[in-house]
């Protein structure tokens, strides 16, 4: 059986059609002649590769690629194994609309800080429902430049989790400050704020929650444990994220976000600092371009502005902007799409007693940046380590969750920490494992996951 369509997008139509007339089937090959679009369906990949005529496009659906036939790949050693798929931990998700916008970036002449740096500014704040949105390089970059324009300097110390990508704690050192860490709650790998209060001292002078994997911290109850004491949140996973209502962003004084691929919209490289607080604003835009103010206002040729402290080149540039932007207004409809297939991971996977996946507290809406399950060993068929192995071995990326950062080279030497020292932490790191989750993965791809997990016993 063979089905013909125009000449016009003949091979995305045959893809369109292969997904929608058998979605689980692994078998399903599209061929598509020069000019001409067939779709065989039963014809397994290979076979479509050996029957095909020189040049025609054989699509292999689970493994999302296509071979050309005599490519000399028409034996199975030259090809993935049918039945193993390739699942990366994440794909950005990006296509036509961001090349374009690249392209006209780049017409513009303008490659570094410009006109597009502005408007995805103005957008990023209109999204997440702030006055102030200011773009830098780097998640990192965010979440440095936001502590040093509050204030953060030598002498002050600043109250963060144990559990998390490290650019949070070496933000505080790059302003000369003390990270002070606290451990997390096991059930959402977020701070524990019942362990807050014990860490203030008069030399606290904020508190960095984390909204680890998408998911919003428990910023009432920090607040509640830290009367007083400014938050400023790294929300480099939670764009898009909501607590009770408000969105990730709007929880704290400021707030720093991340667009690196992994997360669930990017830059590239690239981060956000967001605030509604104007005198700080102007501080973070000055620090971001080597503290510099009033830049050429008076627009004489002469007028390079003032520089009247130590800033630093943080900036974005264009081209990452025209990305951002573009990504911007696709986010609801990723997260939208990332929450439906958790949803079906926690579902498949909940037959497991070895295996916890995510909870998501009432009142609060994941982004789920990654979809990140713990392993209890005392049940599990083999250690974490090795599940991951063997999953590996069938195609499936996986990744521990994050860092428990006293249990890194670094910080154990500068301060001396004990494995036992923040023991969430400690076990967050040893049994977490990220299975993927992000917006190129196809409805097979979730299954075969899914499958591959629960095979394990
Ligand atoms: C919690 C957290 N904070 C900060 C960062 C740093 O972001 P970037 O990689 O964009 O510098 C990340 C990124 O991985 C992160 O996960």
């Amino acid at each position: 059986m063979a089905f013909a369509f125009g000449k016009l997008n003949a091979y995305q139509k045959a893809i369109d059609f292969a997904e929608r007339l058998n979605r689980a089937a692994l078998s399903i090959a599209a061929t598509i002649a020069e000019g001409d679009g067939r779709v065989v369906p039963g014809l397994s990949c290979l076979r479509a590769l050996r029957r095909g005529r020189q040049g025609d496009i054989v699509w292999f659906h689970h493994i999302r690629r296509y071979y050309r036939v005599g490519e000399g790949r028409e034996t199975e050693d030259d090809l993935p194994l049918a039945e193993k798929r390739n699942i990366s931990i994440c794909v950005p998700a990006t296509g036509e609309e961001e090349w374009q916008a690249i392209r006209e970036s780049l017409e513009t002449g303008w490659l570094t800080q410009g006109p597009r740096v502005a408007t995805f500014e103005e957008a990023f704040a209109a999204r997440v429902g702030v006055s102030h949105a200011v773009a830098v390089s780097s998640g990192t970059a965010a979440l440095h430049l936001m502590l040093a324009a509050f204030g953060i300097g030598r002498g002050d110390e600043v109250i963060v989790p144990a559990f998390t990508w490290i650019a949070t704690v070496n933000a505080v050192l790059y302003c000369g400050a003390e990270p002070v860490l606290v451990d997390v709650e096991p059930a959402t790998f977020n701070m524990d704020a019942a362990q807050v209060a014990d860490k203030i001292t008069e030399r606290t002078k904020a508190v960095v929650p984390v909204h680890l994997f998408g998911l919003c911290a428990d910023i009432d109850a920090i607040s509640v444990a830290a009367p007083g004491i400014a938050i400023l949140e790294d929300a480099a996973c939670a764009a898009g994220a909501t607590c009770k209502g408000r969105q990730a962003g709007t929880l704290g004084k400021a707030a720093a976000f991340s667009f690196h691929p992994r997360k669930s919209i990017t830059t590239g490289e690239g981060g956000m600092v967001v605030t509604d607080d104007d005198s700080l604003a102007a501080d973070l835009r000055a620090l971001r371009n080597h503290g510099q103010v009033a830049g050429g206002s008076s627009g004489r040729p002469y007028d390079l502005g003032e520089f009247d402290r130590l800033g630093f080149n943080y900036r974005m540039s264009d081209l990452h902007a025209a990305v951002g932007e573009v990504q911007l207004g696709k986010m609801d409809a990723f997260i939208a799409e990332r929450r439906k297939w958790a949803g079906y991971y926690n579902e498949r996977l909940s037959c497991l007693d070895w295996l916890r996946t995510p909870i998501v507290p009432e009142g609060c809406q994941a982004a789920w940046q990654s979809h990140v399950c713990m392993v209890d060993e005392a049940k599990s068929p083999c250690s974490r380590n090795e599940i991951m192995e063997r999953l590996a071995e069938r195609g499936i990326a996986t990744r521990p969750g994050t860092l428990a950062i006293h249990m890194l080279k670094y910080y154990r030497q500068r301060y001396g920490f004990a494995e036992d020292d923040f023991p969430c932490a400690r076990e967050s790191m040893r049994c977490s494992m990220a299975i993927p989750l992000h917006n190129r993965m196809a409805d097979e791809d979730y299954e075969y996951v899914a499958d591959a997990i629960i095979a394990m016993g």
